[in-house]
């Protein structure tokens, strides 16, 4: 098997890459990278192997230079002949922001990016699958407080929280016109979030909305609402295997489904047993989001509800000098928090049935453990200005 990797250097794609190149159906991995500003494709490849100290086999592992903003993407990959015996394309490359100032750029790199892509990839010879990896969660925000099946997505109607997930919604669309129907496979995973292994996550991603609600106490999100999240380790091996397998479907969830799901209220006991020391956590209606964005900027009316909960405003005013971060926290937390509230979980049994090697994935707030020290580490205003 010889495939065409993007998104290597990512947080998923770092350990599809790792874990593909372990395996011994796998001849070779083109990974499609961008060079950094200051590093050249191969040193960045290298950094990926680094993070768990994973061996990088050059005769395996091929770095092939792009990036999905070149106009003229497709006709680079033409013209590059040593691709020619590519026979699965794995497309995990994406603007994953949640930010509205990307939404420029999520449309570039998830629509117009996949469809070079594309454009290349129905010309290659020996062209066996392509594996987009989406996402569970272009299911939009009508569905809540239930499990989703595959086959509810994509929906045109669907009302999306954020314009990523409405571009790769697109994106899913877009490979049913170039690409033939038994050739196509959709991996969706539901919340990536760290590693179930005793080891430094690869990406400090939803963990960063984690440690900053370990670290605001006062959440105005429903504690009991479903939260479908599996670790990167597990979506990786689940997307590899699914890809070996023989299948039924053209469309998977990787997913924790209802019954691995986890909840704000589960993982806020993992929290507050290992950082013991902050107070205790509550959570109360949305709604409160309004007010403490105006207490941050001192423009709340005296008479508000959020003046009941003096402990944790002495709290914030202790542990939040300049009270600009209260803001930028809040700014960078509130679509996590509005995705929270949903209370969706993502259907498994597909994958679990075609798949008989992927077993239920280990509930969040269980593996949580093993990212605790990751957690205490993280920059948490660094990662709401840089979203
Ligand atoms: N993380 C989650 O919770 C989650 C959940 C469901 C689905 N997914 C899907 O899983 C996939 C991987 O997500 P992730 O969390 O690994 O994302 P990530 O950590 O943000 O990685 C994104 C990858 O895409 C590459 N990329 C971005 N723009 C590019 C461009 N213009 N040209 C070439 N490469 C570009 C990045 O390269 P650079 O290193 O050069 O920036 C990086 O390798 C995405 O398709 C995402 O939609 C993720």
């Amino acid at each position: 098997m010889n495939i065409f990797l993007t998104g290597s250097t990512g947080f998923l794609g770092g350990e599809l890459l790792a874990s593909l190149s372990k395996r011994k159906e796998v001849d070779k991995i083109y990974c499609f990278i961008r060079p950094g500003n200051e590093q050249d494709a191969f040193t960045r490849l290298k950094k990926v192997f680094s993070v768990h100290g994973d061996y990088l086999d050059s005769n395996k592992v091929i770095p092939v230079t792009g990036n999905l903003f070149d106009p003229h993407l497709t006709q680079s990959l033409q013209a590059n002949k040593m691709l020619d015996d590519v026979d699965v394309i794995i497309h995990s490359a994406a603007n994953t922001s949640f930010s509205r100032i990307y939404d420029d750029m999520l449309e570039q790199v998830n629509i117009a990016g996949l469809e070079k892509l594309l454009l290349w990839a129905k010309q290659l010879p020996h062209l066996h699958t392509f594996l987009y990896v989406g996402t569970a969660t272009i299911c939009g925000t009508d569905i809540t407080h239930r499990s989703v099946r595959e086959e509810e997505s994509p929906n045109m109607n669907a009302q999306h929280l954020v314009r990523y997930t409405y571009t790769k919604m697109q994106g899913e669309l877009l490979i049913d016109k170039y690409i033939p129907q038994e050739k196509i496979l959709i991996a969706r995973p539901s919340i990536i979030m760290g590693d179930s292994r005793n080891v430094t996550p690869r990406s400090p991603v939803i963990l960063w909305a984690v440690a900053t609600i370990n670290q605001l106490r006062l959440i105005p999100v429903n504690e009991q609402a479903m939260l479908d999240m599996i670790p990167v380790d597990y979506a990786a091996t689940s997307i590899i295997e699914l890809l070996l397998a023989k299948r039924n479907h053209k469309v998977y969830h990787i997913s924790s489904g209802q019954q691995g799901a986890t909840s704000a209220h589960k993982l806020s006991i993992s929290l507050a047993e290992y950082f013991n020391e902050l107070p205790p956590f509550h959570f109360t209606n949305k709604l409160l989001l309004t007010q403490i964005k105006l207490w941050a900027k001192s423009r709340l009316k005296p008479d508000s509800e959020l003046f009941n909960y003096g402990l944790y405003l002495d709290y914030w005013n202790k542990e939040f000098t300049d009270p600009g971060a209260i803001r930028i926290l809040l700014a960078g937390l509130a679509p996590y928090l509005e995705f929270m509230e949903l209370g969706q979980a993502f259907d498994n049994s597909r994958l679990l049935i075609d798949v008989p090697c992927v077993k239920q994935s280990i509930p969040a707030e269980v593996y949580i453990k093993n990212c605790m020290n990751f957690i205490s580490k993280i920059n948490i205003l660094d990662g709401a200005i840089d979203p």
